[in-house]
């Protein structure tokens, strides 16, 4: 009895192993151990990577009017400015959606415009993007996050120019790239559409074992609102109002 214990034990780790690895989903360690944004790491697949996204006026963004700065530069003091700022934790190349809720915050009280960004050597920042004022309000965004051997070398917004609300009366296309709301249907305003801000956020390049980032080209490949059907948790909420949408 003993004997035969002490055979299968090893077995049934051994069997335990194989099933966790080829029929379950991994959960590896998260082996970056950087948890602010202004900090420089390099990562590598299934390791967590922590962004932040500054909202603010769009030339709160710029040092000097022409120089845009990281929000990690002091130079900017964008603490000092009317300004907000959210911290975000993704899993790398997982594709993963940040929302942001709105019924407590107005981007549009906040200068109205969002910067993506992370590192301090090695600041990356995406360009600012309008999100909102009193008149228009934009809710979906797509962020690539551009990696080379590990290291973050670039945040884009990627656009589709307006294709998932073309021939939609309930959007406005601003800028011949985003599909806006009116402000003034958001339920913050006694309008019926939750305008909490969603970010379909997708790796790109290497990791620093050189190992590619595929999610952006599977987000690439679907369209940027079916996305939304994926993210369970948020069904009741954002899911259904685009629903009702598309
Ligand atoms: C700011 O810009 C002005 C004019 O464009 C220039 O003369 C000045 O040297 C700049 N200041 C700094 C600190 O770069
Ligand atoms: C935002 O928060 C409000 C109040 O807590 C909630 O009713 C709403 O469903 C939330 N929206 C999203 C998209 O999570
Ligand atoms: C709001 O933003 C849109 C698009 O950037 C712009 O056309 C419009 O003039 C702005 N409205 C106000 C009140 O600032």
């Amino acid at each position: 009895m003993t004997t035969l214990t002490r055979e299968l034990k090893p077995l049934l780790l051994f069997l335990v192993t194989i099933t966790s690895s080829t029929l379950l989903p991994v959960q590896p360690d998260d082996t970056n151990h950087v948890y602010t944004p202004c900090a420089d790491t390099t990562v590598q697949v299934s390791d967590g990577f922590t962004l932040s996204i500054a909202f603010s006026s769009s030339k709160a963004f710029f040092f000097n009017s022409t120089l845009q700065l990281s929000p990690c530069d002091s130079r900017l003091s964008l603490t000092s400015q009317n300004s907000q700022i959210s911290v975000f934790r993704p899993k790398v190349d997982e594709i993963s959606l940040l929302t942001i809720n709105t019924s407590s915050f107005s981007p549009g009280d906040y200068g109205g415009y969002m910067v993506a960004f992370a590192g301090r050597k090695y600041a990356a920042r995406s360009l600012p993007a309008f999100v909102a004022n009193s008149t228009y309000t934009v809710t979906s965004f797509t962020l690539v996050l551009e990696f080379k051997k590990g290291r973050l070398q670039n945040l884009y917004w990627k656009r589709d120019g307006c294709a998932q609300c073309s021939g939609n009366s309930k959007f406005v296309c601003l800028n011949n790239q985003d599909c806006a709301i009116g402000t003034s249907s958001c339920k913050k305003n006694g309008g019926s559409v939750d305008c909490s801000l969603g970010i379909q956020m997708a790796f790109s390049g290497t990791d620093k074992h050189f190992s590619a980032l595929n999610s952006w080209y599977e987000v690439e490949n679907l369209r940027q609102y079916s996305l939304y059907g994926l993210y369970s948790n948020l069904k009741d909420s954002l899911t259904s109002q685009y629903n009702n949408f598309f």
